[in-house]
C-alpha cells in the first residue's frame, strides 16, 4: 500500500509502532483477566469498519483464547453536539450474559460511538464491559467515556490509516498519518 502512503503529509505512528503498543495493550489486558477454569473465554468486540485492523492485529497478540464478534453502528450528530443518535446495524451473535467483554475501537473522538456502545452493552448484564481504543482525541471529546486501554491521545487532527478513512480511503494503509493538503484539493 505504499503508493496511498505518499498521500501522507505526516506520518504519526508506524507500522512497527502501532505492533508493539498493541502488543503492550493485550499483554495488559489479559494480566487484567486472568483464566478461570470453567469460565468462558475473554471476549473482544470490534466496531465495524474501522477496527478492523487492530481487532485482527490485537487479537493474534495475545497468548491465549479469546473470542471475537462484532458490531456495526450508524452515529448521526455533529462534532459539537454532546448528544446523537446511534443505531445498531449489526448486533453482536453472542449472548454476553455474564461474559468478560472489551469493545475494541481504532479511534475515540467525540465519544459518542462508545459511550452509547458501553451502556448499551452494560445493560445485556455481561460480568464486565472495558474499551480498548487505539486512538483518543482528548480535545475532541464531548461525552465522558470511561476507557481502560488507550494506546496513544492524539491532537485534534484528522488521521487516517490502520483503518481509518478519508471517504473509504486509505483503511489499507499500515501507518497512520495525517493526509496532504492535494488530497483534499481534489
Ligand atoms: C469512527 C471511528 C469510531 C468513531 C469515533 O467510526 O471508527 O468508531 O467514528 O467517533 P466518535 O467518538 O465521535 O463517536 P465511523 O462511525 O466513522 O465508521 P467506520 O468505523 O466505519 O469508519
Ligand atoms: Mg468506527
Amino acid at each position: 500500500a505504499s503508493h496511498v502512503e505518499s498521500d501522507l503529509v505526516d506520518v504519526l505512528f508506524t507500522e512497527e509502532q502501532i505492533q508493539a503498543r498493541i502488543a503492550e495493550l493485550a499483554a495488559q489486558i489479559e494480566a487484567d483477566h486472568p483464566v478461570v477454569e470453567g469460565q468462558p473465554d475473554l471476549l473482544i468486540v470490534g466496531i465495524l469498519r474501522g477496527a478492523a485492523m487492530v481487532m485482527a492485529d490485537m487479537a493474534r497478540a495475545f497468548s491465549r483464547h479469546i473470542e471475537m464478534d462484532w458490531m456495526a453502528v450508524s452515529s448521526y450528530g455533529s462534532g459539537t453536539q454532546s448528544s446523537g443518535v446511534v443505531r445498531i446495524l449489526k448486533d453482536l451473535d453472542t449472548d454476553i450474559s455474564g461474559r468478560h467483554v472489551v469493545i475494541v475501537d481504532e479511534i475515540i473522538d467525540t465519544g459518542l460511538t462508545l459511550s452509547w456502545l458501553t451502556s448499551n452493552l452494560s445493560s445485556r448484564n455481561p460480568a464486565s464491559v472495558e474499551i480498548a481504543t487505539l486512538l483518543r482525541k482528548p480535545e475532541a471529546l464531548t461525552m465522558p467515556v470511561d476507557v481502560k486501554y488507550v494506546g496513544w491521545d492524539i491532537p485534534n487532527e484528522f488521521v487516517v490509516g490502520y483503518g481509518l478513512d478519508y471517504r473509504e480511503r486509505y483503511r489499507n494503509m499500515r501507518a497512520i498519518g495525517t493526509l496532504a493538503p492535494h488530497v483534499y484539493g481534489g
